[in-house]
Order: structure tokens, then sequence, then C-alpha cells
């Protein structure tokens, strides 16, 4: 019945049952209990500090609210759809509690602004729990860069050979990735930590409030500071989905070279048994499970970032109904984000590597022309004339089907005058690599100096 409803007084007819469900979000914001009574905790406070409301019901309503916190967590709490939201589920037990005194918690509030706190107090907790995740997986694949700093492998372009590299220099350029997903997701935190609270439903209270005092308690650096934007934003939540879709690219990106390079034809990595799982009909089956799946949960991530922008597109101001449909793609995604990288760091660290295969490959499909080129550009020839000896040069091989490595300087000589016996020791694979010796190239001591830069937290 209506009467049942915290805004039932206008209302003469109960509300359908279906409409009820239908409009209804606690099964999914019951998630933010802790949030929703961390933050009426210091609502409550700041009327009681100002004189808006009798501090023995403040002292009330803390007592109450705590003994709802611990119902919740012991999973006593009986979450009811007729109350629709996890705000006025909240209330009205507390209300039916200790009577009076939980009637005067929603002075000088609204469910508009409640509900845009609860979701960054929320938000902000699982932003650092996202970032302590990312430097897990950015130690593991530190770890693997150490372990792997002379192991070789082809670098590749269009998945075609390109030029021999290391395996550790592979591995950086992933931890750079997962370092910019890091410093976006805490540029990100400072729009999500600033307090809506005190923007009412609209446009204000008419109550004395402290909002400074209620940021201070918080640990809000900063409240913001239009009441109409306050509870229409979703920017910092937009902001964060795209951020985390940034991120799932990148997992999605290493995942795929995950699953190419432990295929029989490549052999250059193992997946652990714990991270792969058989076949139901081919026995010799070891499918890599987990990278498919995170490459899979990389479309959903994409999806809520797009299920959000296209809610909040158009939207007049200021709070519309509409934006009850933010919870679920945040939720979402910061499960899948939170999954994907907490197993990812497993999997990295208990990653084999099969240093003879990849060696092996790095030397193969001509990855070292490049350096016979530059070879020839070091003997004076432009590089454009360079590129062309070198390439009938590799015709030459693919015609005789030969390697590089196994023309004869007499042969070498019929593409290049300027070739002499020194052409020998800069087409091995290991001088091409260390011959890279630029900042961000290859060669060894690069990539040993910038695994110890990000180490040392640069
Ligand atoms: N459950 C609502 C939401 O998640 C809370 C805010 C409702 N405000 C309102 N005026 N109906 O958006």
């Amino acid at each position: 019945m209506s009467k049942d409803k915290l805004w039932g007084g206008r209302f003469t007819q109960p509300t359908d049952k279906f409409v009820e469900e239908f409009t209804a979000s606690i099964d999914f914001d019951k998630r933010l209990y802790h949030q929703d009574i961390r933050g009426s905790i210091a609502h409550a406070r700041m009327l009681g500090k100002q004189g808006i409301i009798p501090l023995e019901d403040v002292e009330q309503i803390v007592h109450g609210l705590r003994a709802i916190l611990e119902q919740i967590e012991a999973g006593e709490f009986d979450f009811s759809i007729a109350l629709e939201d996890i705000h006025m589920n909240i209330e009205a037990r507390l209300s039916a509690a200790i009577g009076e005194a939980g009637k005067r918690l929603h002075t000088g509030r609204s469910r508009n602004d409640q509900v845009a706190l609860d979701i960054r107090l929320y938000l902000r907790d699982e932003i650092i729990a996202i970032t302590t995740y990312l430097d897990l997986l950015i130690d593991a694949l530190l770890v693997q860069a150490e372990d792997n700093l002379d192991t070789l492998m082809p670098g590749f372009t269009h998945l075609q050979t390109a030029q021999p590299i290391l395996f550790a220099h592979h591995l950086m350029a992933y931890v750079e990735m997962f370092k910019r997903d890091k410093a976006r997701l805490e540029d990100c935190l400072k729009r999500v930590n600033v307090l809506p609270l005190g923007a009412g439903a609209l446009a204000g209270t008419t109550f004395p409030i402290d909002r400074e005092y209620v940021a201070e308690q918080l640990d809000f650096p900063a409240i913001t500071r239009n009441s109409l934007d306050s509870v229409s934003d979703r920017d910092f939540a937009l902001e964060f989905l795209a951020d985390a879709s940034i991120l799932m690219m990148h997992l999605s990106r290493i995942s795929e070279e995950l699953i190419i390079w432990s295929t029989s034809a490549f052999q250059f990595i193992e997946l652990s048994d714990g991270f792969c799982t058989g076949s139901s009909i081919m026995p010799q089956k070891k499918n890599p499970d987990v990278p498919e799946l995170v490459r899979g949960k990389t479309g959903r991530v994409y999806g809520n970032l797009i299920a959000l922008l296209t809610v909040m597109k158009s939207l007049p101001l200021a709070y519309n109904k509409d934006m009850q449909e933010d919870k679920e793609p945040l939720f979402d995604t910061i499960d899948t984000v939170k999954g994907s990288l907490k197993i990812f760091a497993d999997m990295i660290r208990e990653m084999r590597v099969n240093t003879e295969s990849m060696s092996r490959a790095a030397g193969q499909g001509f990855s070292t022309a490049t350096d016979v080129a530059d070879y020839l550009v070091r003997k004076g020839l432009p590089f454009r004339d360079a590129h062309e000896a070198v390439g009938k040069a590799v015709a030459y091989c693919v015609e005789n089907q030969m390697d590089i490595i196994d023309l004869s300087l007499a042969e070498w000589q019929l593409f290049s005058g300027k070739i002499d016996t020194d052409i020998f020791e800069c087409i091995t694979v290991e001088a091409s690599v260390n011959a890279r010796n630029v900042p961000g190239g290859t060669a060894r001591e690069r990539v040993w100096s910038e695994i110890q830069n990000v180490r040392a937290g640069n």
C-alpha cells in the first residue's frame, strides 16, 4: 500500500506490483549499503553540529545505523523490493527501530545527492583496489622481464617477423600500458573524489548545512560547486568505464598473444595447468581458457561504457530516473576488471617460457635484413639504395631456400660491392638486438635499465 512508502503521502492508490518490481533497484544497489550508512552517519553528525536536529537524535541515529550495518553484514537484513532501493530500505528500518529520530535523518538531503555520494564513495575504494591489482600484474611482468633479459624472440609487425627483440622488451611494452592505465585511474579518482551531498534534490537546501564538515568526515578533498551538476553528473563513472575499457583492451591484446604463443605452431610459452582446461573429446588438448575468457570479457566492459553513455545522452538536468541504470554497468565493470587483473597476475607469474623455440624463431624470416641495410648505410650507401640491395638478397635467399646467415661473402657481394667480412658480425640475432641501443630500444642494457627505472617507481 502507498501508506507503506516513505513517499506515500500524496498517493491514494497502491503501487502496481509489477511497477514496484520494475522500478526497484534494491537487488543491485544493496551493494552500496556500507557507503550509504557511512554517508548517513556523516550527514546526521553534521545536522546535529549545526543544530538542525537534536544531538540526542544524532546519537540514536548513529547507533541505529551501526546496528543495521551489523545486521546486513551478518546476512540478517531483509531487503524489501517495496522499499525500492538501498536508501529507503535502510531509512525505513532505522525509523522502525528508533522511531522519531530516524525520521529526522533525511532532513536537508535527497536521494538524488545521497545516491551520487554513495556511488562516489564506492567507486573511490574500488579504483584504489584496481590500482593495487594493476601493481600486482606489473610486478609479475617485471619478474618475467628480469628472468628473460637474455631471451630472444622475433618482433612482429602485421604478425610477420620484423626484427629480433628481447622477450623482456616485449613484456615491458605491456608494463608501459598498464602503468598508463594506473595513471588514468588515478587521474579519474580526482573527479570521483568530490562530495556531492548538500545539493538536495537539485537546488540546495533551506537548512544551514555545513558541507565542508561532511567532506572532512568522509575524506573528500573537495565539494561540488553546482547543485544541479552534483545530482546529474555521472562523468566520473563514464570516465572510469572508459579507463576500464582501455585497460581491458590491453588485457585482450596480451591475452591474444598468450593464446598465439601457446599454440603448437609457436610454442613460445606454456601456461600452467591451473589456467587451462582440457577438451572433452580431444585428449591432447590444453586450452588457454583464461586468456580467451579475458579477451571475451573485454566485450562486456566496452558494452557497459556504451550503455551508460547512452543512458546519459540527452538527459535534461537534473536527476532523472534513467540514471538508476548507472549501477549495473559500473558494478559489472568493477567485478570484471578486478577478476581479470587478479587472475592475469598469477597466470603471468606462472607462465613458462620456451627460450629455445623463441630464439630459433627470432632468427627466421630474414629478421636481420634491416641490419644489413643499416650496415650498408654506414658504408656510405643512401638508405633507399641499401633497402633495394638487401631486398634483392632476400629474394635470392627465398629462391634458393636459404637464410640470410647462410649467404657467403661472394654471394653478398652480388648485391653490393661494399659488403665485407664484417657483415657476419652484424647479422646475428644478438648483434641485431644490441645494436638498437637508443632510449626505448631493445638493446639488453636499455631494457635492463628500463626495468630498474620502473622498479624505482619511475
Ligand atoms: N535508486 C535511485 C537511483 O539509483 C536513487 C535516487 C532516486 N531518486 C529519485 N528521485 N527517485 O538513482
